[in-house]
């Protein structure tokens, strides 16, 4: 049997096997040299930021789109353009990216979070209902990892509950629920265009709505509060507190150009996806991504857990976890962990620490909340246990056939030795926070 490429062995997948991510092609440049050819490099109603907008519309089939420089304005303008504001509560999941809480931070609002489902990772609808309070505005719900929600049982809460629906849908560009694209599903939509994502520009964001007043003010604050008009002259005069959260051309271009490419970017990553849950098979105690039958899933990031009770181990989750992550990465496997602990956990929610020492809980009335792990235990559960195939860097949906072949055959390895990955692979302890992806890039 082939030795363990962390014992000294040969390593499973070749380094120039991996494509990196992301993958620019002429369209791209051709873009972008439209944008040097125009002299124009910015502008609210600059020719490709205005021809994105319309083309992202289109795209969702949506009424409103508005191009801006990241996914945490996007969604702060979402939160904005509710009306939400100090003291009032804004429901999300504990396992996201920061944004999708700190976003109702911007506005003086709370975020309350709720624990996520075994199977989905997505915010667990039975237990938003026990987050609701008479200060809740909105639900913050994420696509994470690109597999949309439960969108029927969330809109059933909000339309109980009087609630706004927000859909952070940073990692799911494209992705469909019962054939509805996310974004579209509920009153607004955020985007990211990080450079990590299935749909980049390096980096950008984009809001979408159907409703005309919300639109009308996110537009404000994208702009210093103001209202501006296409051939009107400017007038300088701020309705509402603003930010300059506009997009520059060059960004909008490269957008434009690799919107012509998502659905063939976010079908290579399903097809990645089904190699890889077949080779997955064959191994007891490791479970792929689960997507179900009503929706399609972008594999953003393609997450396996691993039980060590399947496999008859008595072992700790996060060691099992951090033996084989080394393991893998050893083989050739740009395998990583994102997101290490629950949202909440982090100094930022926990009252009167932090950077902004007291704020949002300073205002009267504010509900505090403290961190407690015995609300997010799947949360937990599914962090300790768990590792993502595939890293910013080296995406799965960016990958050939080939390629995912090669790691399905590397986690075949690695777990055929388990009980020398086990015996012999050292975690150093300082390591079990910081094994995701080491570069220079970002
Ligand atoms: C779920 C989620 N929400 C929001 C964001 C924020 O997007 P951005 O980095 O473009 O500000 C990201 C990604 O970074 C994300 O993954």
């Amino acid at each position: 049997m082939a030795r363990l490429a962390i014992n000294g062995g040969i390593p499973t997948v070749p380094k120039e096997k991996l494509t990196p991510w992301p993958i620019l092609s002429e369209r791209d440049r051709e873009y972008v040299n439209q944008v040097l050819n125009s002299g124009i490099l910015a502008g609210a109603f600059a020719p490709q930021v205005k021809a994105l907008q319309e083309e992202f519309a289109e795209y969702l089939g949506v009424r409103y789109c508005i191009a801006v420089n990241s996914g945490t304005a996007a969604l702060h303008m979402a939160v904005a353009a509710a009306g939400i504001g100090p003291g009032d509560e804004v429901i999300t999941s504990a396992f996201s990216f920061l944004a999708s809480a700190t976003a109702a931070m911007h506005q003086g609002a709370i975020p309350v979070f709720v624990d996520i489902d075994a199977k989905t990772y997505n915010m667990d609808p039975r237990k938003v209902e026990e987050k609701v309070s008479d200060r809740t505005k909105a639900i913050i719900v994420v696509h994470i990892h690109g597999l949309p929600a439960d969108m029927d049982e969330i809109r059933a809460i909000a339309r109980r509950h009087k609630l706004l629906i927000i859909e952070d849908a940073a990692q799911a560009a494209g992705a469909t629920y019962k054939g509805e694209k996310v974004g579209t599903i509920g009153d607004i939509g955020a985007f990211s265009l990080n450079q990590t994502k299935n749909f980049q520009a390096g980096e950008g964001g984009l809001f979408v709505t159907d409703n005309k007043e919300f639109w009308l003010r996110a537009d404000m604050v994208r702009m210093f509060g103001e209202q501006v008009r296409e051939n009107e002259r400017r007038s300088y005069v701020a309705h509402t507190l603003g930010w300059n959260y506009r997009m520059p051309e060059l960004t909008a271009a490269v957008a434009r150009a690799q919107l012509t490419r998502l659905e063939e970017v976010n079908e290579n990553g399903r097809r990645n996806a089904n190699i890889l849950n077949k080779s997955l098979e064959k191994i007891e105690g490791i479970e792929p991504p689960f997507c179900p039958q009503d929706r399609t899933h972008t594999y953003h990031k393609y997450r396996v857990r691993l039980s060590p009770e399947r496999m008859g181990l008595k072992i700790k989750h996060t060691l099992l976890r951090d033996k084989v992550l080394l393991a893998l990465q050893a083989e050739g496997v740009p395998a990583v962990l994102w997101q290490t602990f629950p949202l909440p956990a982090n100094p930022l929610f926990q009252k009167k620490q932090g950077f902004g020492k007291g704020f949002p809980w300073s205002f009267p009335g504010a509900r505090m909340i403290n961190y407690d792990p015995s609300e997010y235990p799947e949360t937990i559960k599914l962090l300790n246990a768990s590792i993502v195939i595939g890293s910013e860097r080296y995406p799965i949906f960016a990958q050939s056939q080939d390629t995912v072949e090669l790691w399905g055959q590397a986690i075949e390895k690695v777990f055929l030795n388990l009980d020398e990955v086990l015996e012999t692979v050292e975690v150093p302890e300082e390591e079990a926070f910081a094994l995701g992806e080491i570069t220079s890039l970002r």
